[in-house]
């Protein structure tokens, strides 16, 4: 059997069509545009590309964007400064500090300074917070792209058996979450997991997002599950793959997600929704 591809493109296309309206809405209606700051620190290739890419969808929906690209050498003051600012401006939204950031700068002290209703990111632990009593504010954009992927193609995780390999803040733990408050039987797995073969065997839904290329074996995967694979790695060639060994996997799973094409423009076209919603707050 091979399975049916999850088209996160075209999804992604319909939900940021939907952000536009609402916008062109807004503005019938006389309330303002909504306004994200994107924030680069420093050189990371993969991370300006992700930047670009962000800066671009705010570009078709109708959202405007204040892009902040800043030296590797900038200061964690200087930084803190600069969201402190944007956090005090009633323009902006949103803000986004893209990560990694360079590692003298403390990632978790400059998420725990953005406003928790212009944290698009939906990192900072009061969101989290908010997230694991089940009255979300902002959620977490691929997570939340996951949860959409998957309504979008009818599977309603209620009852089914999650696997989620990777428990990272950015996927793995809040992507376990989601998938709990959906009343799936959620299992995390991560480095310290033994038998990690056997956990993803057991998967009716499986998310993966460890970013290493091909890591889980298209073999370990139960015929017919649901594999959401979040990992993009760009590879020696200059070709990207995503976690799951896709060629194998994909003859065994019931539908997949494709890399590149699947989770990755989910993820933008959720911080897009999420901006919205931070405007609708502010309103
Ligand atoms: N780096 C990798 N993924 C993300 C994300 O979703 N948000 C931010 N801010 N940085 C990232």
């Amino acid at each position: 059997m091979t399975a049916q591809l999850i088209n996160g493109k075209e999804i992604s296309q319909q939900r940021l069509a939907a952000v536009a309206a609402a916008v062109e809405k807004r503005a019938a209606a006389g309330l303002h545009t909504p306004c994200l700051a994107v924030i680069l620190v420093g050189d990371n290739p993969a991370s300006a590309v992700y930047v670009r890419n962000k800066k671009l969808a705010c570009q078709k929906s109708g959202i405007e964007s204040l892009s902040y690209e800043l030296p590797a050498s900038t200061t964690q003051d200087e930084l803190l400064k600069l969201v402190d600012e944007l956090n005090s401006n009633p323009k902006v939204d949103g803000i986004l500090v893209q990560l990694p950031l360079p590692e003298h700068i403390d990632s978790q002290v400059v998420l725990e300074t953005i406003l928790p209703h212009k944290d698009v990111d939906g990192f900072h632990p009061y969101n989290v917070g908010r997230l694991v009593v089940k009255m979300p504010l902002m959620r977490p954009c691929t997570p939340k792209g996951v949860m959409t992927l998957l309504e979008s193609y009818g599977v309603d995780p209620k009852g089914k058996k999650a696997v989620v390999v990777g428990a990272s803040n950015i996927v793995g733990r809040p992507q376990a979450l989601e998938l709990l408050l959906s009343r799936a039987t959620v299992t995390v797995c991560h480095s310290a997991t033994q038998n990690l073969a056997e956990e993803v065997a057991q998967a009716d839904i499986l998310v993966v997002g460890v970013g290493i290329p091909n890591f889980v074996k298209g073999e370990w995967i139960k015929p017919g599950a649901i594999v959401i694979d979040v990992g993009i790695n760009r590879l020696a060639d200059g070709s990207l793959c995503g976690d799951v060994e896709f060629d194998v996997a994909k003859e065994r799973a019931g539908m997949i997600t494709p890399v590149p094409g699947g989770v990755g423009p989910m993820t933008i076209a959720t911080l897009l929704e999420n901006t919205l919603h931070a405007a609708e707050l502010h309103d």
